[in-house]
């Protein structure tokens, strides 16, 4: 995820090094690769680049590159860049809906099947995210009848084939995860789920080991931890993908990332935001080699 955490960074990286930073992550071993949003420029000014970005960076083979989608002009331009997977999004809370995408949850999901359609037509895969799965920072709860209602939609009335439950304001636990995942695999058969944790209150990574026992597979990361939704308060970012890849790995779950070159990466995008990050693992190495030596980039 470079587009979860570039949204919310007050320093605008250059296109070029955006390019960069898609181009590393793919050659790490990445499969997925969000690469940016075709929103609004106003709502993210940080991400109004996205075409030149997907025009501009050099693909690999066996590499997803996809974007966040919130509409359909969003579609059009995804499809004009010819991204492989358009990732829609809406909430599950209709307080955040509104603050995020500025229209009702409804509206959200028309234009979701609107979206869908054109992706379709143009032989793009489509996913959905559900912002906002494990509670909401303005309605607290959200129940889990809503999330059902909402995952049964996105498969049934836009035919979306897989689905990220997002945990947007960092409210997950372990206990919640499994059982939000267990009623949507009742609820929806044939979904294929994602989990998308923010480390918001530290407990990141246990609700991945959490989702890994209730058989998901799939799961988000940000590069070196950085991001956050501008619309959900005091939220941080997804785990750092190198704690995330370094955990599972040493637990007996091979990624097929070289977690060394992630590192580097991340230790790259530090040097570009001229700041300290989250990821834990770039700062003191794998667990039985120690740490990696900083990166040198020119400054910029
Ligand atoms: N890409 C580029 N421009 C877009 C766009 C898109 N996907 N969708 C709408 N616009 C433009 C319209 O063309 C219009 O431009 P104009 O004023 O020059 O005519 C303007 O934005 C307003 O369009 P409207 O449909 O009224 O949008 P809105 O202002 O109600 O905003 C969203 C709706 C969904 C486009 C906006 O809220 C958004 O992009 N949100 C994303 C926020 C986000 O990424 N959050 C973090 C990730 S979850
Ligand atoms: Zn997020």
């Amino acid at each position: 995820m470079l587009r979860d955490g570039l949204q919310n960074e007050d320093r605008v990286l250059s296109t070029e090094r955006k390019i960069e930073l898609v181009e590393r992550l793919a050659a790490s071993g990445l499969r997925r690769i969000e690469v940016s949003a075709f929103v609004s420029p106003r709502a993210v000014p940080q991400l109004a680049d996205a075409d030149a970005v997907f025009q501009g960076m050099v693909r690999r083979p066996g590499v997803i590159y996809a974007a966040l989608v919130p509409n359909l002009r969003g579609m059009e331009r995804a499809v004009a860049a010819r991204a492989d997977e358009a990732n829609l999004v809406m909430s599950a809370s209709e307080s955040h809906n509104r603050a995020n995408l500025r229209m009702s949850r409804e509206a959200s999901l028309q234009a979701i099947r609107e979206a869908a359609a054109l992706a379709g037509a143009a032989g793009m895969r489509v996913a959905a995210s559900l912002s906002c799965s494990f509670g909401c920072p303005f309605e607290g709860e959200v129940p889990g009848a809503e999330i059902l209602t909402w995952c049964r939609r996105l498969q049934d009335d836009a035919g979306i084939p897989s689905i990220s439950l997002c945990d947007t304001s960092g409210m997950a636990y372990p206990a919640l995860v499994k059982e939000v995942v267990g009623s949507v695999q009742d609820a929806c058969r044939g979904i294929t789920l994602a989990l998308h944790f923010h480390n918001t209150r530290g407990l990141g990574l246990a609700n991945v080991f959490a989702g890994l026992e209730s058989g998901v597979i799939r799961f988000d990361g940000a590069l070196a931890g950085i991001g956050g939704c501008p619309y959900a308060p005091g939220a941080t970012g997804n785990i750092c993908t190198a704690d995330l890849v370094h955990a599972l790995e040493v637990s007996g779950f091979p990624t097929g990332v070289d977690l060394d070159a992630l590192i580097i990466t991340g230790k790259a995008l530090e040097n570009f935001l001229g700041h300290a990050t989250p990821g834990q693992v770039m700062k003191a190495g794998r667990r039985l080699s120690g740490p990696i030596a900083p990166h040198h980039a020119p400054a910029g």
